[in-house]
């Protein structure tokens, strides 16, 4: 483990390697315990830099057992080797060099999951950030490319199958049992690239011609029995290949593009050159074991990684602080990418929701930090929602800015220009303004500058001089490290409805910029002036979400119930359902609180019933409609001292108000949407299927029974309709025997499949209410609960920390405690993901007092704890200063 040392790396010290490496031969003797590594690499001296500058290199955990100079055994004197470095002197000025370094590491010992490690039975790797210094020593830094060829010698029995980066060159046996396999990558790539997968596997295969007639060989492999799960991710996989073609005009570059499922992995997926290696959650599906969301995920991360071959790996960054460069952007592609796969409104909701309920409360509390930091004491934890999701948003605003045209020429004057670099931020920026000729200086501040920009309006409207007027005021907040504030560049899409639905188009505008359907917002306030405009106008503003912002409008219930009713934006119609939601929401809080019975607006009921029963759009969009805001939204809206019991009292109040005065609309929702057709995941289906659901839900609270639920899962012909009714036993009904039938046949059913265990786990983690704690704590002394894989520690501790309210924030603290005990032994195998759970409680201010105090005091037990991880740490510090 890398305990801390609190060192700091700050962007403005970046600065070349003095050694560029010209190659990498890497030999592996693969063994579970001691793995021999060999890597020959061959370096000479950058042109100009100091004739005196050691090299040094990168280690982590190794143990160097052979140290070569141009073949020959380089002298102690010429070496210093620590913990984390290798420095050697006394190096030629300018002829290359080559240096061999022999390492041991132990694969199996490896908990952490970064470097080579064993799932499984399976050997695999994972270099990103710096996972390749724990295999050798190493210029382990993006902007150190090279073209690598890789040999790996193995048991044959044990495994099979032997395979790395690029393209296959040979194998043969290997004496006593054993073979090898050489590979070769023809691309120079950093090394967080790197990949090595050994092992025993079932592999599914096809082909795909490229749009200049080459045939490239698909394989994704996965354990043996599970191959046909993995048909759907094939099916992605090719869509995906297609998709980039046509949309932004990538090719790929190899013969062969494999992606390997293992069970064990920190994170999602990893876009390794040509080895992509996922999450097995994100690759298996099938309709008895996979819901929905899961086929939607599965679909969006194969399109994610494969699309990170042009965007991360052909054109890199330049350091860590550019990880939104690749992040950001492949984000924003895997988003268009479903929203042309599917509904396009629909996927833009559900990206918002995503977006308010994680970056949002980032970006408000003690971790904020801008898309593009300038400091990190950890890297691994800057692989946060603002990186990605935030980052994406940035990306999508220089595309409403330029345009579908100008986008798309920066776009490919980007990859013209950058390709087989490791770029920054300010080089893809000057892309966008070469190609268009806009300055973008003031929009660059979007990378610069954390905390959501909070944008009050106010309208008026002046019926003799036929003006409209609307008036807007920026103000970004404080983050940790940046008090004041630039006003900054904020595209705003619009619209102007008239009494009659159709738009009011302006005369004239003054004020400001508007192009389109897009207001610039660039100054502190402005106001802008509509001409020509016969009768005061609805605005809708902020359209399809087109700046990631806070908006503070206090439209009228009529207002907002008219573009719930008339936009045609779906979004924005999503959007003022939320907003006529909001204050109900926040109001039945504050009713809860102060134990004051709950009411609900009549025009709330309205029109939501009025969606739901409209047949005339589309079930998924009706059930995002009716899928009101989180516990967490509310939390964020209500702003500071915050009590989750009372939040969740509210909530509950107004979906029974609503359910009850809906209670013949969801009758024949439910019935109606009965599934007839065979399964299929498409978007169709889901939308469906999400409708019916939400219906169920709605049914369970009028009906106060759990029988419907309890037929609901007895019926059930596919995971999405059985872990709903399931959620519906286990949350509104815990006690009743239906709900412990149903779980208990729900994990005798799955005992041997983990992905589906991880829902019954999650399930019940996020029950609401007092018996949450010891239930989680019961779970874990279940035969099943394994502390050593991810996604099985997130599926019960994660859930219940993220996603449990009012059992996680319980009065007493003792969830917290708990939280703090776990996180330390989590710590001690896996620091990632010990990091990553904490920020569970990145909101812990914005509690009341009681809650607060004590949600600190679990957060300094961890603090005080002998040798936390760098990464816990880092955490922990910047949650208490913040
Ligand atoms: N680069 C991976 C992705 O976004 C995420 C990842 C980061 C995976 C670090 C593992 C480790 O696609
Ligand atoms: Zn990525």
């Amino acid at each position: 483990m890398r305990t801390d040392t609190g060192r700091i790396i700050h962007l403005a010290d970046y600065r070349p390697t003095d050694f560029v490496l010209e190659r990498v031969d890497l030999t592996f003797e693969l063994d579970p315990t001691e793995t021999k590594v060999e890597a020959r690499l061959i370096f000479h001296r950058r042109e100009g830099a100091d004739p005196n500058a050691p090299l040094v290199l990168d280690g982590d955990e190794l143990k160097m057992t052979g140290l070569l100079f141009d073949q020959i055994e380089l002298a102690p004197e010429r070496y210093t080797e620590t913990p984390d470095s290798l420095t050697i002197r006394d190096l030629p000025a300018s002829v290359p060099f080559e240096i061999t370094i022999t390492t041991l590491i132990n694969p199996e010992a490896n908990t952490q999951l970064m470097g080579l490690y064993r799932s499984n039975g399976i050997y695999c790797t994972q270099c990103e950030a710096e996972g390749f210094r724990r295999i050798t020593f190493f210029p382990d830094r993006p902007d150190v490319l090279a073209v690598y060829t890789v040999n790996i010698i193995a048991d044959k029995a044990a495994n099979p199958l032997l395979l790395s980066n690029g393209n296959f060159l040979g194998g043969a046996g290997y004496g006593e049992g054993k073979h090898f396999a050489a590979w070769f990558d023809p691309h120079p790539k950093p090394s967080y690239l790197f990949a090595l997968v050994a092992g025993d596997l079932g592999v599914v295969e096809d082909t795909f011609v490229t749009m200049s007639e080459r045939e490239v060989a698909l394989k994704i492999y996965v354990e043996h029995g599970k191959e046909a799960r993995a048909a759907y991710a094939m099916d992605a996989l090719k869509r995906s290949m297609k998709w980039d073609q046509e949309v932004f005009g990538r090719e790929y570059d190899l013969d062969i593009f494999m992606i390997v499922a293992v069970s064990d992995f920190n994170m999602g997926a990893m876009e390794n050159k040509g080895l992509n290696i996922f999450n097995d959650k994100y690759v298996l599906a099938d309709p008895e074991t996979a819901t929905d969301q899961d086929y939607a995920n599965i679909e969006a991360i194969i399109a994610h990684e494969y699309f990170h071959n042009w965007t991360g790996n052909r054109i890199t960054c330049r350091d860590w602080f550019q990880l939104c460069l690749k992040e950001g952007l492949t984000v924003y592609r895997d988003h268009e990418f479903s929203a042309d796969q599917r509904s396009r409104a629909v996927k833009r909701i559900a990206e918002v929701r995503h977006l308010r309920s994680e970056q949002f409360p980032e970006d408000s509390g003690p971790l904020a930090h801008p898309v593009r930091p300038t400091k990190y004491r950890e890297i691994n934890n800057f692989y946060t929602t603002t990186v990605y999701e935030k980052g994406s948003e940035v990306t999508r605003m220089i595309a409403t800015i330029l345009g579908r045209d100008g986008f798309k020429k920066g776009m490919d004057l980007y990859f013209e220009r950058h390709d087989g670099d490791a770029a920054t931020v300010e080089d893809f920026v000057k892309c966008f303004e070469d190609a268009s000729g806009r300055d973008l200086t003031q929009f660059s501040l979007w990378y610069h500058q954390a905390g959501t920009p909070q944008i009050t309006v106010s309208s008026s409207y002046d019926a003799s001089a036929k003006t409209f007027s609307l008036s807007l005021e920026q103000m970004v907040p404080a983050t940790p490290g940046q008090t004041a504030k630039e006003p900054m560049h904020i595209p705003l899409k619009f619209t102007l409805i008239g009494e009659n639905g159709a738009e009011a188009q302006p005369s004239a505008v003054s004020g400001g910029e508007v192009t389109g359907d897009v207001l610039h917002l660039t100054e502190r306030s402005q106001t802008f002036v509509f001409a020509g405009i016969g009768a005061r106008p609805v605005v809708s503003l902020n359209r399809g979400f087109s700046a990631p912002v806070n908006l503070h409008f206090s439209q009228t219930t009529d207002d907002l119930a008219h573009i719930a009713r008339h936009d045609s934006d779906l979004f924005a119609r999503w959007q003022a359902i939320t907003d006529l939601a909001l204050p109900n929401l926040t109001a039945a809080a504050k009713a809860a609180a102060g134990g004051k019975p709950v009411e609900c607006d009549a025009s709330l009921c309205d029109a939501l019933l009025a969606i739901a029963s409209d047949d005339s759009l589309e079930p998924a969009f009706r059930a995002q409609a009716l899928a009101l805001p989180s516990e967490s939204d509310i939390a964020r809206e209500l702003g500071a001292n915050n009590d989750p019991d009372a939040i969740h009292q509210g909530r509950q109040a107004i979906l029974s108000a609503i359910a009850t005065a809906g209670a013949s609309t969801f009758r024949s929702l439910y019935d109606g949407l009965a599934a007839s057709t065979p399964f299929s995941p498409d978007a169709a289906g889901a939308g469906r299927r999400a409708l019916r659901n939400a219906a169920l839900s709605f049914l369970a609270l009028s009906d106060n029974s759990p029988a419907g639920a309890a037929e609901a899962y007895a019926k059930a012909d596919n995971m999405t309709d059985l872990s709903q009714a399931l959620t519906v036993l286990a949350h509104r009904f815990p006690d009743a025997t239906e709900t412990h039938a149903a779980l208990s046949s729900f994990e005798s059913r799955f005992a041997a499949n983990a992905l589906v265990l991880d829902k019954w786990f999650s399930i019940q983690a996020t029950i609401p209410g007092e018996g949450a704690l010891d239930r989680v704590m019961r779970l874990m002394q279940n035969p099943h609960f394994t502390a050593s894989n991810p996604n099985r520690v997130r599926a019960l501790i994660g859930t219940f920390a993220f996603a449990n309210p009012t059992g996680f924030n319980r009065p007493d603290g003792k969830a917290y405690h708990f939280f703090a005990e776990e996180i330390l032994a989590i710590d001690k195998r896996n620091p990632q993901l010990a990091a990553r759970l904490l920020t569970a409680l990145r909101s812990w201010r914005l509690l009341e007092p009681v809650r607060a105090d004590q949600a600190r005091e679990a957060l300094m037990t961890i603090e005080r704890a002998p040798s936390l991880s760098s990464d816990v740490a880092d955490i922990v510090e910047r949650m208490l200063k913040g």
